[in-house]
């Protein structure tokens, strides 16, 4: 039976990044992975550029049970400490917006410069390969490999969340958790577009494609970012951050002109130029289409300054507090992350080691640690990634 130290289930992020680190360090590493190639969600990531970090990342930006968790693997292994890496590669990057750095070409590159940190760090990369089974030896573990068992002193298991199953992602992770008595947080679908009963859906259909910055809540979690109508219901980063907080039953309030005291402005409207719709006053705040869907929804129509102050409040809360209960989410098929995994009180935030489990490793996503939007969740595969690979 082929024999190495570490056996790293999962070439995504997180697992390269672990194997890279454990095989600077001396050991013998094989990563294995049923998909075709590595790093596939790194490829469609960031709209094909990848959004590789956040330079912002803190404990506060992710959802887990405990978000202390986060702390030290974040401290250890910094956004910084990325950045450098992928500086050391040649590759241009650029911050699009709240700390968010993208690469300037494409997320290939960063693909690239993992694949050559693991070849230089003398990792076993086996590709179209899936792990018929684990069993726990006195020494470590065997897996049932497809060209025969494997044994390894340590496992890490970085198989990612739920999310994209097209893209193979699996419950693996969970089911090995299960298997060795690890608890499991609840998961969900998070950073989701979410979805609205059909009668909504109808009357906002007309206004798919339109964009505003919005300022969405739910509960006492806010996020100011654009909002997208689409034909399926509301998207866009605003709505993709709020889907992480947001529970079936609850309702979400939108204010679309979130920096605009709307009332104020539609009073002055009336004095300064009366004779005009109060669509095209709203248009200057709000798209155009936007703005003609609310003044007829509320019968504001006619000149502004024939209107009575009521219609405007009732305009200024459509815009500014619009309150829509959704029904649901798009799931697992479109989601970009997974809520939960692998209950954080039973890993060592200082190896990713499970506690209990001498030798067994969960890193990235498949613990229940979920970054919001914006380069959140890589840093989170790297750092979690980083630590496993000091301490196999
Ligand atoms: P990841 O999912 O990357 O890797 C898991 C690996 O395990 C995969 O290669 C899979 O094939 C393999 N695997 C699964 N089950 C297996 C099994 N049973 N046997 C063998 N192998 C198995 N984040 C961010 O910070 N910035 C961004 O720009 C984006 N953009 C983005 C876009 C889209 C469309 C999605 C779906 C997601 C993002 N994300 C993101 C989230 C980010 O991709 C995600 O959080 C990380 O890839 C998680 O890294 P992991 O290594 O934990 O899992």
């Amino acid at each position: 039976m082929q024999s190495f130290d570490v056996v790293v289930v999962g070439a995504g992020a997180a697992g390269m990044m672990c194997a890279i680190e454990a095989g600077k360090r001396g050991r013998s590493v094989l990563v294995v992975d049923h998909a075709k190639a590595a790093g596939e969600k790194i490829r469609i990531s960031g709209g094909g550029r990848c959004n590789f970090t956040n330079i912002n990342a803190n404990p506060t930006n992710f959802i887990s049970t405990n978000p202390r968790f986060a702390k030290g693997p974040l401290r250890r292994y910094p956004a910084k400490a990325f950045v450098a890496l992928v500086d050391s590669y040649g590759i241009a990057w650029h911050e699009k917006t709240l700390g968010q750095l993208f690469c300037d070409e494409t997320a290939k590159d960063i693909i690239a410069m993992l694949l050559a940190e693991m070849k230089a760090a003398k990792v076993q990369l086996r590709l179209a390969t899936a792990v018929a089974g684990v069993t726990k030896t006195a020494t470590g573990f065997d897996l049932a490999l497809p060209g025969g068992a494997v044994s390894c002193a340590s496992l890490v298991v970085a198989t990612g969340g739920k999310s994209i199953p097209k893209m193979g992602a699996t419950g693996w992770g969970y089911e090995i958790a299960a298997q060795f008595g690890l608890p499991l947080v609840e998961t969900r679908p998070a950073l989701v577009p979410l979805t609205f009963e059909v009668g909504a859906l109808e009357k906002l259909k007309p206004l798919a494609g339109v964009a505003v910055d919005a300022v969405v809540a739910c509960g006492k979690t806010r996020f100011t970012e654009a909002m997208l109508f689409t034909h399926r219901g509301l998207s866009g980063p605003a709505i993709l951050q709020i889907s992480s907080y947001w529970r079936e039953g609850q309702e979400i309030t939108l204010s679309m002109a979130p920096s605009v005291d709307l009332m104020a402005a539609m009073k002055l409207a009336k004095t300064t130029r009366g004779r005009q719709a109060v669509a095209t006053v709203l248009a200057d705040h709000i798209p155009k289409r936007l703005a003609q869907m609310v003044a007829e929804d509320e019968g504001a129509l006619g000149n502004i300054a024939d209107l009575p102050d009521k219609v405007l409040t009732r305009v200024d809360a459509a815009v500014n507090r619009w309150t829509v209960k959704p029904v649901g989410s798009e799931g697992y098929r479109t989601a970009e992350v997974t809520l939960g995994g692998v209950d954080t009180e039973s890993l060592d935030p200082g190896t990713m080691q499970a506690r209990d489990v001498s030798g067994l490793y969960f890193i990235g996503e498949v613990v229940d640690v979920t970054g919001w939007l914006g380069g959140y969740n890589f840093q989170w595969a790297w750092s979690s990634g980083w630590c496993a690979g000091q301490a196999v």
